[in-house]
């Protein structure tokens, strides 16, 4: 790998639609690669998606190690051994240990399925709509030891004033999600995204 490529490794337990956004548009461009996906469950179909793009893959599910310590251990060393400078969380359904996330400074990034910090954890969608909300939407932040709780990168809002189920708002978040977690990544990779010297909590962007 030449030395002005940006490595990235994507963790994702499940259908994997974010991966596939990453695949298609950010993959092999702009010297950015997925170099390593990642899941807690062996058979993700996420998994299947990476290596139909020949992304070399492995499953680290709790069971196989003796706690949520150890595994993620042996997530962190796997990544590092594939030299990934970013880890995107793609609909990883898991919490990862302040040990794994101090061996990544500012290099974990999520993405969330609301308007943070409206709705963070699970079912947000369901939560969002539960709570009547006109205005949905999709964030993506850098990942701290809290659920949902680091600083802001992207957000974008889509107002759904009549929605009802969710199956119809997830269309429209999915979509916003495919542009926006790519969108960052490409920020991130150019060094166009830092954290405000005079506050912590907020995020600068050279666009
Ligand atoms: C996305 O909605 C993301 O916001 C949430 O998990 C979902 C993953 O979807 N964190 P997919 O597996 O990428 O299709």
């Amino acid at each position: 790998m030449s030395p002005d490529t940006f490595p990235i490794a994507v963790l994702a337990s499940g259908t994997g639609s974010n991966l596939q956004a990453i695949l298609d548009t950010v993959h092999g461009r702009d010297g950015i690669e997925v170099v390593a996906v990642g899941s807690n469950v062996a058979d993700a179909p996420a998994l299947e998606r990476a290596r139909r793009a020949g992304v070399e893959t492995a499953a680290f599910p709790l069971a196989d190690h003796s706690d949520r310590a150890a595994r993620d251990t042996a997530l962190a060393d796997w990544i590092e051994g594939r030299g990934a400078r970013l880890v995107v969380l793609a609909g990883y359904m898991q919490l990862l240990t302040p040990s794994f996330l101090a061996r990544f400074p500012l290099g974990v990034v999520n993405v969330h399925p609301a308007l943070l910090p409206a709705f963070p954890g699970l079912r947000a969608v369901e939560q969002a709509l539960a709570h009547g909300v006109r205005v949905f939407g999709v964030t993506v932040h850098f990942v701290d030891e809290g659920v949902d709780t680091g600083p802001i990168i992207l957000q974008r809002a889509v107002e759904l004033p009549h929605a009802r189920e969710a199956g119809e708002v997830f269309e429209q978040i999915h979509a916003i999600e495919h542009a926006l977690l790519p969108e960052a990544i490409r920020l991130i990779a150019r060094g166009a995204v830092r954290i405000d010297p005079a506050d912590p909590r907020r995020v600068l962007l050279d666009r």
